[in-house]
């Protein structure tokens, strides 16, 4: 089991390529939908990710999908399964297992996501039906007096919990703190938030007794607040990022790679490449995008079939400039040499 569980870790953060987060609920997906006003119905879901994942090479950038519960079980257009389509393709299926984000009793505006009440039962069910990993989204927010310890020792031990009953059922567990940009606060606040989050997170993994080598983790970077005044360049990023992930997260992880949480498609491209052009990083550092590779093809989209080719061709090109910055080979410049789908 634990031979086969690193070799999918492994897969998942092959080189030069990373993970589309296509695991949007079915309220999220509606806010996604409004900005393009189209209705939020099952077909239009299936149809916009059909087209998504019949975007021609997207294995080639593309290691890893996750899905959405409705996604796994649905099928392209000619009657092909998702997730025989994806495997056809060289992508590796997966899916979100947690069931979302919800108030943490006694700590007001602090969060804990929730999904292992019958976690077991539904892993099991989601390894026959194809998927190889999945992923758990903890959220932790920057604000007054917050976080509160409450609030990284829940989500942490949460998150843990998930990825030992992942584990044991056959599934690499994508393991997902994410700190919250928004807000007014400064990157050094970020930085002090993600090392004491991270090393929460690797504690409560060992203790619950997972397997680092056959897990992924799923970071956010170290930013400034969306609202703060002094707004950190791309190198500074990259550096206290690096610098705090090596204080806290072991060497064999697997693979790390980054959520991108609200930054412009193109800043956490270059964020990511700015990472792995610094030397001496342990872990392969690629991306786990959900918007900043979804925006530009789904604004081309527009829930029209005439659509598909310009949506498919923008999809492939975000693709194309994140696998090269997970090479540490991305310039802005390669922005504007778009190919035809
Ligand atoms: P974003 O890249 O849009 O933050 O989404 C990634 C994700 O999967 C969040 O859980």
């Amino acid at each position: 089991m634990s031979n086969t569980l690193n070799s999918i870790a492994r897969a998942m953060v092959a080189p030069g390529r990373g993970i589309l987060a296509a695991d949007e609920s079915t309220g999220t997906i509606g806010k996604r939908f409004d900005s393009i006003k189209v209705e939020n119905t099952e077909e239009n879901r299936r149809a916009y990710r059909d087209m998504l994942f019949t975007t021609k090479g997207i294995g080639d950038t593309i290691s890893g999908v996750i899905l959405y519960d409705e996604t796994l079980r649905q099928k392209s257009a000619d009657g092909t399964s998702f997730v025989d389509l994806l495997n056809k393709n060289g992508v590796l299926p997966g899916i979100k297992v947690d069931t979302g984000a919800k108030d943490l009793a006694l700590c007001p505006g602090e969060l804990v996501t929730e999904g292992l009440d019958n976690l077991p039962k539904r892993c099991a069910e989601y390894v026959k039906l194809g998927a190889k990993f999945a992923k758990w989204r903890a959220v932790i927010t920057i604000g007054a007096d917050m976080p509160s310890t409450t609030c990284i020792a829940a989500n942490a031990h949460a998150l843990a919990r998930y990825a030992a009953i992942c584990q044991e059922a056959g599934l690499v567990p994508i393991v997902e703190p994410e700190v919250l940009m928004d807000g007014d606060h400064t990157i050094e606040r970020c930085e002090q938030v993600t090392e004491w989050t991270l090393n929460a997170v690797y504690e409560a993994l060992y203790i619950n007794r997972v397997s680092l080598e056959g897990s992924v983790l799923k970071p956010s970077m170290v930013i400034s607040g969306k609202s703060c005044s002094r707004q950190a360049g791309v190198q500074e990023v990259a550096e206290r990022t690096v610098r705090i992930l090596k204080r806290t997260v072991p060497a064999a992880v697997a693979g790390i790679v980054f959520l991108s949480g609200g930054q412009s498609d193109e800043l956490a491209t270059a964020h990511l490449d700015a990472m792995n052009k610094l030397s001496g990083n342990p872990w392969p550092l690629s991306f786990s995008y959900g918007r900043a590779l979804q925006q530009p093809s789904i604004k081309a989209w527009r829930g029209s079939a005439a659509n598909v080719a310009a949506a498919q061709a923008a999809l492939a090109h975000r693709g194309r400039m994140n696998s090269l910055a997970a090479l540490g080979r991305y310039s802005s410049s390669m922005e504007n040499q778009k190919q035809a789908a």
